[in-house]
């Protein structure tokens, strides 16, 4: 925690990880709205992991262990920042960054980020109280707008104002007469399993916004334990219709408000649309898919360990298209469920596919000079997932309209495994941008970093890497040990652990940092995950668990009884019925 003052510039110690960056000067021109006494929702969750770190790139720390092409490295611009995920420059130059800061509501803040001349940044935040901000990107009017699960809104960073930051409670529809924040775009559901926002400007008619709407659930299943066909209805409610999931929208601002006033639905049948991008000149927009999960549970010949099927996708889209989902997977594959009950050449094919789960959250068209030629006009996209397909930067070829389909894709950065001394963390990219100056912006959310990748052509000529078969799953020797020591164990808390926690939970709760809701519930990890259960928890709360009462919040959570449901169409009865056993039986932790 530090002090901050306003509109007085000065220094400020910062806690930063690697104290790497030294003391962090905010510029001495720039005096930012702040009424912020201390820094709450960063270098909490992140910093006893950081990067190891040898030499600068381009006057930065340099990243030690990750692989990059000749001449090529990544620096690091800051650290400590919870959830780093949207970035985009500013017509001044600074950037301005979304920090979700975990998956509990009004956690996010909005950063401004500015190279100082002796190469470091420094970092105002500039509103918080945010609830999930996740897509940045800046208006025909040079104004930042970000998204958030309910809406889309714009401010102007620079202004001065006395109550410059919005009061708690999450950001919505009753919030628009917040002066500062103006919610342009109200109507998103930010419901779900895929409630983020992510969003992009038309090149062609600036004040065209097309913005993702996630599906709200995984392959359109009924509840957690829907069987075909009844549990899969065709067609599928959720993914037709004007109000549908899993879809593009395109909203108008062009009026004198700039304020969006209904929706059209430009393409379906896009489950999760996290990563957009428009090309500069010909204005194409190109989509990347997330893809359902799980499809091993419905036909276990379709993937092996590494989950590859369905392929993840890079879609061209085409006004009044429907590309398949939940229906069709792939190249017009038929997804299990929907078997004999759909024509999938009804359905528009991805331009690629990409590997299964390499679950890409940003991308955008390499529009600068000084990466060399085999970079420029490409698509560069960011792989986020955690398993061996994923966590790289990769380069896309494509045509001169950013058509893809020139060729396989090249790996830029890969490496960000957890390397065999088990020093430097996984990383994990989200945004990926093209800053002014030709170098490229990553936000990168395991370690809560924003990296800055330069080229050096003195050092080499930059050529992308072939991609490399990927190697076995990431896994330490501790979870593999815990996990066969889980095998082994008959108590009834080791049976929630494998059937409940290992299955429907730790995707989103085992991951750090943040963790889901703050909950963390870790692969495996059976004796940990008890007694997280069952501790008291601050503010006076409950534990998740109490022995006996089967009206605990886990189990209320799981029933979506006061609560929104745990997991998005909760559990089996299979499921829950062991999570009450275990309670029943005095809610014992494994020893
Ligand atoms: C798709 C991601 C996802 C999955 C899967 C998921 N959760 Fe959550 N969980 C969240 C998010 C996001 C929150 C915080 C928002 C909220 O409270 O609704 C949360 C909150 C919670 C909370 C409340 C935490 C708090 O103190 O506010 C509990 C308890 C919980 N989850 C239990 C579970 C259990 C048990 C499972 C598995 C059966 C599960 N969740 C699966 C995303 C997930």
């Amino acid at each position: 925690m530090w002090l901050r003052r306003c509109s007085a510039p000065g220094v400020r110690s910062a806690l930063l990880p690697l104290g790497l960056l030294g003391a962090v000067l905010l510029g001495a021109a720039f005096t930012p709205a702040c009424a912020t006494t201390q820094d709450d929702d960063v270098g909490e969750d992140v910093g006893e992991e950081a990067y190891t770190t040898q030499g600068k790139c381009d006057g930065l720390p340099r990243l030690k262990n990750l692989q990059t092409p000749p001449g090529v490295c990544v620096g690091i611009v800051t650290t400590g920042i919870t959830f780093a995920r949207g970035i985009a420059e500013l017509p001044s130059g600074d950037f301005v960054l979304a920090a979700m800061g975990g998956w509990a509501l009004d956690k996010g803040s909005v950063w401004i980020l500015r190279r100082l001349p002796d190469g470091t940044y420094s970092r105002t935040r500039v509103a918080k109280l945010i609830d999930k901000p996740s897509g940045v990107a800046v208006g025909p009017d040079g104004l930042p707008y970000i998204g958030t699960p309910n809406g889309i809104f714009r401010f102007d960073p620079y202004e001065q104002t006395a109550d410059p930051l919005p009061r708690r409670g999450a950001f919505r529809d009753t919030d628009y007469k917040q002066p500062r924040l103006k919610l342009v775009i109200r109507d998103l559901p930010g419901t779900g399993r895929h409630p983020l926002s992510r969003f992009v400007f038309d090149k062609r008619s600036p004040w065209t916004v097309y913005a993702n709407v996630g599906s709200a659930s995984d392959n359109c299943e009924q509840g957690a334990s829907a069987q075909p066909p009844s549990g899969f209805p065709s067609p599928c409610p959720e993914a037709e219709g004007d109000n549908a999931r899993g879809v593009i929208r395109k909203y108008d601002l062009s009026n004198p408000d700039h304020v969006a006033n209904g929706f059209t639905v430009v393409a379906r049948g896009l489950r999760n649309s996290m990563a957009l991008a428009v090309h500069p000149t010909s204005g194409a927009l190109l989509q990347s898919e997330n893809s359902r999960d799980s499809i091993n549970k419905r036909d276990a010949s379709l993937t092996d360990h590494e989950g590859d099927l369905p392929h993840e996708e890079i879609n061209v889209i085409v006004p009044g298209a429907h590309y398949g989902w939940p229906y069709c997977y792939d190249n017009g594959a038929v997804a299990p469920e929907y078997r004999g009950r759909v024509d999938c050449s009804r359905y528009t094919n991805p331009a690629l596919l990409l590997p299964g789960h390499a679950a890409p959250l940003g991308m955008a068209f390499y529009t600068g000079q000084l990466f060399p030629t085999p970079y420029q006009g490409n698509l560069l996209v960011g792989y986020h997932g955690y398993r061996s397909h994923g966590h790289r930067l990769t380069l896309v070829p494509v045509d001169a309209n950013g058509i893809p389909g020139a060729g396989e894709p090249l790996d830029i950065i890969r490496g960000w495994e957890k390397s065999a001394d088990g020093n430097d963390p996984q990383g994990a990219p989200v945004d990926v941008m093209v800053a002014k100056d030709g170098s490229i912006y990553l936000t990168e959310d395991k370690n809560g970093t924003v990296l800055r990748v330069f080229f050096d052509r003195t050092q080499g000529d930059g050529a992308p890497m072939r991609p490399v078969a990927p190697t076995q799953p990431v896994v330490s020797a501790d979870e593999q040990a815990r996990c066969r020591d889980l095998a082994r164990r008959t108590d009834p808390f080791s049976a929630v652990q494998r059937d409940v926690i290992d299955t429907a939970c730790v995707s989103c709760h085992g991951v750090g940092p943040g963790y889901a809701g703050g909950l963390r519930l870790d692969k495996c990890d059976a004796v940990g995950n008890a007694k997280r259960l069952r501790a008291a928890r601050t503010g006076g709360r409950e534990a998740y668990v109490t022995p006996q009462n089967l009206n605990s919040e886990l189990v209320l959570r799981l029933k979506g009884q006061g609560y929104p449901q745990m997991p998005a169409g909760g559990v089996s009865p299979e499921q829950l019925e062991e999570v009450e056993a275990w309670i029943r039986a005095g809610a014992p932790i494994p020893q």
